[in-house]
């Protein structure tokens, strides 16, 4: 018997019909839940259209005993996922936005198709099918939202300004919608994973393939879905069997009074920039609060 068990709760899953959709889809089907495998079936790069890896997906989950309804819809279009949820099972209780693609290339390369069709289909996408489930979630005080990020998003990479601005803006979405989702016990989070797959495909030797299988992210995907997670707001990362959470780390600052010029600023950049006494504001009242010291200390000096 599963300590985490699914039964009774439906899943959807974005872009389930490869890798580590897939490997999601089947965790939640084997821990007992009804799966909408949603995959618009695209290559690597976002060409095309194929229902067959989503079927073959919920073929798969069948034969293992589970029940799962296949969805070929684009993610941009959130609502049609949402709806094939309600007609097939009734209801929705877990998302995870996990459909996507690359279009990695230069920014002084980069087209505009190349930045809004990595933008609609990671942030828009996300947004259109969370956007279609909120409600349902309010009204049941209960839900469950993972969107998916990358290291990419987190610390910048070359050739992926179009997805790292996509994938850390999912986490600004995960951030706001934790906050809304808190009274109505709809928890949201992060995570950035690292797994093998077909967009790795190039990057990645045959060794590391093994290591880094879609199914050492998945088990964080399902707690933090799972009745028994508290956590929201969340950025965790996963990859290899390794977890890890993030939160920001600000310096402890440097408060200057007066007129202040650039001079000024040049004058405590390295105060400004020293980590050695940080801090880590969970909230933006906490982060607010230097704020508040400086201008009492202000109001106090006139
Ligand atoms: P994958 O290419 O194996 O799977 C992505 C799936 O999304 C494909 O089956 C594709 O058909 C589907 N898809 C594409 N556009 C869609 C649309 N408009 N609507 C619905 N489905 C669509 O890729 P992988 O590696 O499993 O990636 C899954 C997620 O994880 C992506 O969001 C990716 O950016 C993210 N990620 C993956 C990393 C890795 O190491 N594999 C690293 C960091 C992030």
């Amino acid at each position: 018997m599963n300590f985490v068990s699914f039964e009774g709760k439906v899943v959807l899953i974005t872009g389930a019909g490869n890798g580590l959709g897939k490997s999601h889809a089947l965790m939640f089907a084997r821990l007992g839940a009804r799966v909408v495998v949603n995959d618009y079936g695209t290559t690597a790069k976002g060409e095309g259209a194929d229902k067959s890896p989503a079927d073959a997906v919920v073929d798969e989950i069948k034969s293992l005993g589970g029940e799962a309804v296949a969805n070929a819809d684009s993610v941009e279009d959130g609502a049609r996922l949402v709806e094939t949820a309600m007609d097939a099972f009734g209801r929705i209780d877990i998302v995870v936005n996990n459909a996507g693609f690359l279009r990695d290339t230069s920014f002084h390369k980069m087209s505009e198709s190349d930045w809004f069709d990595i933008i609609n289909v990671h942030l828009n996408g996300a947004f259109m099918v969370n956007r279609a489930a909120w409600p349902l979630l309010r009204e049941q005080n209960f839900g469950r939202i993972v969107n998916t990020a990358s290291a990419a998003g987190i610390y910048g990479n070359f050739g992926q300004v179009n997805y790292s601005s996509a994938k850390l803006a999912l986490h600004g979405m995960t951030q706001a919608l934790a906050i809304e989702g808190q009274k109505r016990n709809i928890l949201v989070n992060t995570v950035a994973p690292a797994a093998a797959s077909r967009l790795t495909d190039t990057v990645i030797s045959r060794e590391q393939t093994a290591a880094l299988r879609p199914e050492y992210v998945s088990p964080l995907v399902g707690y933090l879905c799972s009745e028994e997670s508290s956590q929201s707001g969340g950025l965790f990362e996963a990859g290899a069997g390794w977890f890890g959470k993030l939160r920001w780390e600000r310096s402890r600052g440097a408060a200057l009074k007066g007129e202040i010029t650039p001079d000024d600023i040049a004058k405590n950049i390295d105060a400004i920039s020293d980590f050695s006494d940080a801090t880590h504001p969970r909230n933006i009242a906490e982060a607010f609060a230097p704020f508040g010291e400086a201008m009492g200390a202000a109001v106090a000096a006139r």
